[in-house]
């Protein structure tokens, strides 16, 4: 089958916008396999941890890591993060901590990691559709999707979801710590020179500060 033919709903957005929930929900709900590109960069970063890898010695060891990096998603249930299967492991807690995070944030600026991860990601557009949550999901690697959504909210609002998700996985984190962290990683993620975040030209923007996830469906599926 050409993938051209595959629905593609790109989500993108900073941490905290409400990506991962909203991508879930439209996965569950349309039945659609779901991509969480964070993920996939944050497996990366865990792996090559695991792997004494350095960044600097990426290229040297990218046929081993290609040959080792299988990863899956699973969208689980709402209210839990997406799931995580690494080389049949489930790591999604191993990977959804604020260490990693600022790892894969450091990472993902890197040119040949992205070019890595690119197809990657791509080969996850199969039948019968695709919900891609990311940072360039709409801009670079599903530029050719039909709806791309771009989640925006406050920092602070942002910063009170992070916390209390990681209270739920077990973790507790200082509020002022976080609103830093998010500050400096926006700041990366937005400045970096390759696949800077930003909105799409042709994306719906919506900002999550005051609507619950169930009324950014609904606003989501109007241009369904
Ligand atoms: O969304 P999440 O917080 O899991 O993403 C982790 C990091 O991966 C982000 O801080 C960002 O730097 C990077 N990332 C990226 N491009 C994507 C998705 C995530 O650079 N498409």
């Amino acid at each position: 089958m050409n993938n051209q033919t595959i629905p593609v709903i790109t989500i993108d957005g900073p941490s905290g916008a409400g990506k991962g929930t909203i991508a879930q929900m439209l996965a569950l709900d349309l039945k659609w396999n779901i991509l969480d590109s964070g993920a996939l960069y944050r497996t990366l970063a865990y792996f090559m941890l695991q792997q004494h890898i350095e960044l600097k010695d990426f290229e040297e060891n990218m046929l081993f890591i290609k040959n080792n990096f299988k990863v899956k998603f699973d969208p689980g249930t709402i209210g839990e993060p997406v799931k995580v299967i690494f080389n049949n492991d489930d790591i999604t807690k191993k990977v959804r901590t604020e260490d990693i995070a600022k790892k894969t944030s450091d990472l993902a600026t890197d040119p040949l990691i992205r070019e890595f991860i690119r197809p990657c990601q791509r080969d996850f557009m199969v039948q019968p559709g695709l919900v891609a949550d990311g940072r360039d999901m709409g801009t670079v690697i599903f530029n050719d999707a039909k709806l791309k959504i771009f989640l925006t909210a406050s920092i602070e609002e942002r910063a009170k979801r992070r916390q209390s998700q990681l209270k739920r996985q077990g973790s507790e984190v200082n509020m002022r710590l976080l609103l830093q962290e998010l500050e400096e990683r926006d700041k990366k993620d937005k400045e970096r020179k390759h696949s800077p975040l930003k909105p799409a030209d042709d994306s719906v923007i919506i900002d999550t500060s005051n609507i619950d996830p169930v009324g950014v469906i609904k606003a989501i599926k109007k241009f369904l």
